[in-house]
């Protein structure tokens, strides 16, 4: 495996982290593009799931750094004459790409590309791991509160089937602050110690909202959207118990009317479109990093 691969947040220090955070910040208030020397870079966006966000932020990160882009499409690939995802990142590498991202719905499916050379980066592996998620995620709370040190972060919904709860809790964690999940009994993970939503609304500096991951199994019975809302999303009653300087975050996609009332996705506290804004500045400090160049401070 190449050593700028990204698999995990664990991948990364702290010091790491907080590097990627500031290389997005600089490419955030620079007024020139930063193109790679290398010009035209080959970067293969490899997705095996759905995505919009993820996809489309990568590969706009990828032009405004200089790469050309491979655009794949799982449905038109040979995939479907049976070809193994290690004889498809193999062929990428075999001709001439210099970076792959990849999204595959099998937790850990990187494991079996332990022998492609070139750096891989992970766009999202099943329910386990969303690193550059996770980046933008922490670089929309850094923008906001200067901060990670005491910071209170609330996790609610489908926990069981996010990936993106689960490189949260991680880095959050490591990075110093306080993190709690809620929602339904039978989305609850282990290892992950459940509240009361309701108890820690009025704690929370950050209230992040998950869809419910029903492509991967989840399921509440009969329950209604209206009623999801009313037990476990953020509702006006709620958002009125949240403190003044809290923000809302989302990944996304937001699921209006179900984990979140419609009108709240674009109230003043919440950051969700903020969220795709820095999704693309951390993805070029990714790039930039997976092919080999050092974090601007140290330029
Ligand atoms: C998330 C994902 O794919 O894990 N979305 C995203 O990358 N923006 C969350 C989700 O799909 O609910």
């Amino acid at each position: 495996m190449n050593k700028y691969s990204l698999l995990s947040i664990n991948d990364l220090s702290t010091h790491d982290i907080m590097e990627i955070l500031h290389d997005a910040r600089v490419f955030n208030i620079s007024q020139q593009d930063w193109h790679l020397p290398m010009h035209n870079a080959l970067a293969a966006n490899l997705f095996f799931e759905p995505s919009t966000r993820t996809h489309y932020s990568f590969e706009s990160a990828e032009y405004q750094l200089g790469c050309s882009v491979a655009d794949f499409n799982s449905a038109s690939s040979s995939v479907t004459k049976g070809e193994t995802l290690y004889d498809t990142a193999k062929t990428f590498e075999a001709i001439g790409y210099k970076v792959l991202v990849i999204r595959h719905p099998q937790d850990e499916y990187f494991k079996e590309l332990e022998d492609i050379s070139i750096p891989i980066i992970n766009a999202g592996d099943g329910k386990g791991n969303h690193p550059t998620q996770c980046l933008l995620d922490l670089y929309t709370m850094y923008d906001e509160f200067g901060t990670f040190e005491g910071l209170n972060v609330l996790i609610c919904g489908d926990i069981a089937h996010s990936r993106v709860a689960a490189s949260n809790k991680d880095a959050l964690e490591r990075l110093g602050a306080n993190v709690r999940f809620c929602g339904p009994k039978e989305f609850e993970r282990e290892g992950f110690e459940m509240s009361d939503i309701d108890e820690s609304i009025g704690w929370a500096d950050v209230v992040m909202m998950l869809r419910i991951q029903r492509e991967r199994g989840a399921t509440l019975g009969e329950m209604s959207d209206e009623e999801y809302l009313h037990q476990y999303g953020l509702d006006h009653r709620r958002y009125a118990m949240m403190k003044e300087n809290a923000i809302i975050m989302h990944p996304a996609p937001v699921n209006r009317g179900v984990e979140i009332a419609s009108d709240l996705v674009e109230c003043g506290k919440s950051r969700i479109f903020k969220q795709m804004e820095n999704g693309v500045l951390v993805r070029k400090a990714v790039i930039k990093r997976a092919f080999g160049y050092k974090p601007f401070r140290e330029d």
